[in-house]
């Protein structure tokens, strides 16, 4: 579609600079846009910054993300307004969720003054959007208040072990379980619910945590919380990632079973990443992702948003497009651009999508890609 991919000063991935078709070439936005799988746009996952107090090795491995690693600078960072105006634009083309992540999103300084302007937002229809965040927790005790009174309803919480020792070894900045716990704890009391904990679960490091952590949530929480097991990705080029260290969700779910025998639900809905269970004596659900042996592509409605402003289209892409450049720049008339022609330029990126890279890896031509390094999960979030 004759985009040119150039080299941008604080060059991580490759960015396009998109499109911004004439205005006889398209429509306002009406929420129907489809990408040419027929799938909607319906999740914007925004990601507030690439920074992180842990360093969890499925994710920041130590010996990349050392002392020497260049964060993005805080010039090249969206501003809170600007994040707004793209959401608003994306609401337009049918985005009915917002999940803010990282990096660790709680971060970002003052990020509750931007959820109180995504608060804001309406659905055409005039519906509140469903607003969520991804943490570590690590800084929930200190937050959770101040995140609710701002606007967000919801929240998840990664939390890869109850036993301090391996939790400490998996965030491998020795961080305690224990402040994590209270975080859960603040956020609940906060009124942030329903709260969802999301497990990683990599064979022979924690996969013997599965059953103790979902124990301690169902006699702590009672339903309140719901425990999601997420197969470890081969997201990223620097996690040395290996199929032996994946758990298949099926084995997870068969230990869990053993203790807790379970049920299964309906998907709530169309795109969703966790297949839903339950325990069968009521005392709540749990979720299992399984992007590695179950690839959910087919249904993909998610759109991430660097936080400089990078529009990407799947979590294995390589290449972003530049939406800041939209923002910042200029037409040729010396004006800026609006709101409409920023949504043209989205609308045709999202009819051009036809990404489905975990499909693509479970029949084996996942490596037919560009060879282009792969985004990693803590400049875009999970
Ligand atoms: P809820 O609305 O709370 O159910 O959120 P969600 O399941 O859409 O998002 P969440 O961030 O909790 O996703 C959990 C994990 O699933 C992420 O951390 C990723 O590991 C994985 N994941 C989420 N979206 C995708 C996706 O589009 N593709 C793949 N391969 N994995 C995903
Ligand atoms: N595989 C699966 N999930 C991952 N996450 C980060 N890296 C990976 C990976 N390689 C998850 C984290 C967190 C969210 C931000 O993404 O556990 O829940
Ligand atoms: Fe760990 Fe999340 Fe930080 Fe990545 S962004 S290092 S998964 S806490
Ligand atoms: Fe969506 Fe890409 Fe994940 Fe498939 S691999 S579900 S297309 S983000």
């Amino acid at each position: 579609m004759g985009e040119t991919f150039i080299p941008l000063a604080d060059l991580r991935y490759a960015a396009a600079l998109p499109r911004v078709p004439a205005a006889h070439e398209t429509r306002p936005p009406d929420g129907l846009v489809a990408d040419r799988l027929g799938r909607p746009l319906h999740d914007l996952r925004i990601s507030v910054t690439d920074r992180c107090n842990f360093r969890c090795s499925y994710c920041m491995p130590k010996e990349v993300f050392d002392r020497d690693y260049k964060f993005l600078p805080q010039s090249s960072l969206l501003s809170f307004e600007e994040i707004t105006r793209l959401a608003r634009i994306f609401v337009a083309h049918g985005v009915a969720k917002l999940r803010l992540t990282g990096g660790e999103p709680l971060l970002r300084k003052h990020v509750e003054v931007l959820i109180a302007q995504l608060a804001t937002l309406r659905t055409p229809e005039g519906q509140p959007l469903d607003i969520t965040l991804t943490t570590n927790g690590s800084l929930l005790t200190r937050k959770a208040r101040a995140l609710h009174d701002a606007g967000l309803k919801r929240i998840t919480v990664s939390l890869d072990a109850l036993d301090d020792a391996i939790f400490r070894r998996m965030n491998d900045v020795d961080f305690p379980v224990a402040d994590v716990l209270a975080g859960i704890d603040a956020a609940l009391a906060a009124g942030l619910a329903p709260l969802k904990v999301n497990m990683v679960v990599k064979r022979g490091t924690n996969d013997h945590e599965i059953v103790p952590l979902a124990r301690h949530l169902r006699e702590r929480y009672a339903g309140r919380v719901v425990l999601r097991f997420i197969e470890y990705m081969d997201v990223g080029a620097t996690n040395g990632w290996r199929m032996d260290e994946v758990l298949p969700s099926a084995e997870v779910r068969n230990r869990l079973a053993r203790h807790f025998p379970l049920e299964p639900l309906d998907p709530t809905a169309r795109g969703e990443t966790a297949e839903r269970w339950r325990y069968a004596d009521g005392s709540g659900e749990v979720g299992f992702i399984s992007s590695v042996t179950q690839a959910f592509c087919h249904d993909c409605n998610r759109a991430r948003l660097s936080t400089e402003g990078k529009l990407f289209m799947c979590l294995f892409a390589s290449r972003g497009h530049d939406l800041r450049a939209l923002l910042r720049g200029r037409r040729p008339d010396g004006q800026g651009y609006g709101d409409e022609e920023i949504a043209a330029a989205i609308g045709l990126l999202w009819g051009e999508r036809d990404d489905r890279y975990s499909e693509l890896r479970g029949a084996g031509q996942a490596a037919a890609g560009s060879g282009e390094r792969r985004i990693e999960m803590h400049y875009i979030g999970g």
